[in-house]
């Protein structure tokens, strides 16, 4: 038989990037391929790429300038970009960058094998169109190894938002559930691979509407529906829109055992002038009060976000109030960003906000948040949380794990104790760290 070929992926970005290469390095299985984590030894490269932050072309093509050596090296090397730059710069990324043989968009993953199979005749290779197919289907074809404990499941992809910033509406196209029975066979088959926690991806994940055996399935349907399986033990889902989170999604979050205390769900802004430039048709207001109604279905949700600070037009009136509002809710986690153009989007035509000033106020809404994340961190010490175990840790005997808030949480002697990776136990938090917390088993 003859060696495996070596396939090298590097993901940027969100948790639906991650889950594309997994899928990508499966459907690559099937052409003979196995993973390696350095490209020195690679017989194909692929850079799953990230458009939303800023200058993401530009640090694609670098990249792939530094696999030229490579490439002279091994003139046999196959170079592939995929995701959202793939899909946004198309063929461009070949005419600027003749190293590159193959340019795949998040919507044909699955014909990424007959893509690699041109390659090697010598052809190019592009394919960024929005097909009619489920590409999940056809990636289902995949070994059935062992799984880590904690997986992401895709169920919705694209937006139909346009949120004034951002690029996702076109570069993942519109909205897309997949359907009910596809997901919970998906489900199934991860519990059956040593799966005990499944975070349900979607770029707005709670607009999911499935087709089920019944009409359109809700996302609350959903997650009761994996709350039946079995050896599941622990259900997540990232990023919901504050529009979409309906009653039911609320109610869930009280009733439903295996649905963890933790939502993100980004407000932008906490101005409703900037909020309506956003397009994000909610108010700081309404926004507050469906924080409210949450922590009333469930009182110790821990609630995580995003800000972008900077954005055209911003006051300094505009962004205090974005302080309030985050000072209202208390984050236990967030994530923000100064505003940075796209091209294409609407608000890349309008007035910018002078970049020291952006700077200023990403720094003064950090101090903010790490100390509202810091506190709700702290606060877990002398609580009793559960932990599903990972992987072991650096010293002897240690494992670490994730709290149902999703804190990091090393347990000295756990492996002594026979906690093993995949179990769950009960921990007394002892304390807290600068990025984690420590814990003794209960
Ligand atoms: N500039 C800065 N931040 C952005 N985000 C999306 N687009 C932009 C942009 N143009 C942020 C938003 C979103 C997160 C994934 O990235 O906060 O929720
Ligand atoms: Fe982008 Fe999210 Fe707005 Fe959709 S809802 S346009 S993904 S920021």
């Amino acid at each position: 038989m003859s060696e495996p070929k070596k396939l090298f992926i590097k993901t940027y970005g969100c948790q639906m990037n991650v889950y594309d290469s997994e899928r990508m390095a499966e459907a690559m299985g099937g052409s003979g391929y196995v993973e390696t984590d350095s490209a020195d030894d690679a017989d194909m490269i692929l850079l799953n790429t990230c458009h939303i932050r800023e200058k993401a072309a530009e640090k694609v093509y670098s990249e792939l300038g530094r696999f030229r050596a490579l490439k002279d090296e091994k003139p046999d090397l196959k170079i592939g970009v995929a995701g959202c730059v793939a899909q946004a710069e198309g063929e461009e990324i070949m005419r600027r960058q003749p190293l590159v043989d193959l340019v795949v968009g998040p919507q044909s993953y699955h014909r990424l094998p007959e893509m690699e199979a041109k390659a090697r005749q010598g052809e190019k290779a592009l394919d960024i169109d929005f097909p009619e197919e489920d590409k999940f289907e056809k990636l289902k074809n995949r070994p059935k190894a062992r799984r880590a404990p904690a997986a992401f499941l895709t169920v919705q992809e694209g937006c139909d938002k346009f949120c004034a910033f951002c690029v996702v509406p076109y570069t993942r196209g519109a909205e897309v559930s997949r359907p009910v029975e596809r997901v919970l066979g998906e489900a199934r088959d991860l519990v059956e691979r040593g799966v005990r926690e499944i975070t349900l991806l979607g770029q707005n994940v709670n607009a999911y509407h499935g087709h089920g055996p019944d009409g359109a399935w809700s996302l609350a349907r959903l997650i009761w529906a994996l709350n039946d399986i079995d050896g599941l033990e622990r259900i997540r889902f990232t990023t919901s829109h504050p529009n979409d989170m309906d009653d039911d999604l609320i109610a869930a979050h009280g009733e439903c055992k295996k649905l963890m205390p933790y939502l993100h769900l980004p407000v932008q802004s906490g101005s409703d002038r900037i909020l309506k430039r956003m397009n994000r048709s909610h108010t700081a207001e309404s926004y507050l009060k469906l924080i409210e109604r949450i922590r009333a279905a469930r009182p110790d949700i821990l609630i995580s976000g995003d800000f972008i600070v900077g954005f055209p037009e911003e006051t300094e009136e505009d962004f205090q109030a974005t302080m309030d509002l985050i000072r209202a809710v208390e984050y236990g986690q967030a994530f923000s960003f100064k505003y940075s153009t796209r091209p294409g989007t609407p608000a890349a035509e309008r007035a910018q906000v002078d970049d020291a000033e952006a700077s200023d106020r990403l720094q003064r809404l950090q101090a903010l948040i790490t100390e509202q994340q810091r506190a709700v961190q702290d606060s877990m010490v002398g609580r009793e949380v559960s932990v599903l175990f990972e992987k072991p840790g650096r010293l002897p005997g240690q494992m670490v794990g994730k709290s149902d808030y999703l804190h990091a949480v090393h347990v000295a002697g756990a492996a002594e104790a026979g906690v093993k990776v995949g179990d769950i136990a009960r921990v007394r938090i002892v304390e807290s760290g600068a990025n984690s917390l420590a814990g003794t088993l209960v």
